[in-house]
């Protein structure tokens, strides 16, 4: 095989990889940002921009509540610092300096339906979060019962910057290491 077949299909793989190692919102969550951003505009608030690193992070708190059960008396559950959440800071290589702003707000409704989902947002205690100029980027995370959103500042203190660059980076080489022997066998 000559070299510029080896390096375009190289460069297809790692754009490949870098779509599947990209966190996707599911169309639950893309729904239920567009409804939170329809009531953002209803109060002339600038709509919340989607963020990978707090979906990232929403995934990952989901992911830990999965075997909790709802319970009609805690729902929607408190908001909660995302220091609280160590472990999923350190899967989505977040830098804890930029999470003191950022806010989770947990949601368990049993089969998730999109309305009540919605309204346990925009018509509960969160609503003085959604309700907040302050934040300006969302994630949404989703696991059985459970929704996550968890809420970004554009200042430092809550900006959730990741550092996934070199994972990403690490993937690609990985991906490559491993193609390689195939490619000299083809
Ligand atoms: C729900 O939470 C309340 C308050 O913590 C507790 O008293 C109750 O037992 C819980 N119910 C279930 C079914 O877990
Ligand atoms: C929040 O969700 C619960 C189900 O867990 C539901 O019973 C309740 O009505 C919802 N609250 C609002 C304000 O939508
Ligand atoms: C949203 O916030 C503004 C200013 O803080 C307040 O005047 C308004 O009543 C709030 N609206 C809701 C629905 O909470």
């Amino acid at each position: 095989m000559d070299g510029a077949r080896f390096y375009s299909i190289l460069l297809l793989t790692a754009l490949l990889l870098q779509f599947f190692a990209h966190p996707v919102m599911s169309d639950d969550e893309d729904h239920l940002l567009q409804g939170i951003n329809a009531y953002r505009q209803s109060l002339k608030l600038p709509p919340l921009s989607k963020h990978d690193a707090a979906g990232c992070i929403a995934d990952e708190i989901a992911d830990e509540f999965e075997h909790t059960k709802c319970n009609a008396s805690l729902s929607p559950a408190r908001p909660e610092p995302l220091a609280n959440h160590a472990d999923a800071l350190n899967k989505c290589k977040v830098n804890a300096d930029t999470t003191g702003d950022a806010v989770v707000l947990p949601v368990c409704v049993p089969h998730r339906v999109a309305t009540l989902v919605l309204t346990n947002y925009t018509t509960s205690f969160n609503t003085r979060y959604l309700n907040d100029s302050r934040f300006t980027g969302a994630g949404i995370g989703t696991d059985d019962d459970w929704t996550v959103l968890v809420l970004t500042t554009s200042t430092v203190a809550g900006s959730i910057t990741s550092s996934a660059a070199p994972v990403l980076g690490g993937l690609q080489v990985a991906a490559a290491t491993l193609l390689l022997p195939l490619m000299t066998w083809m």
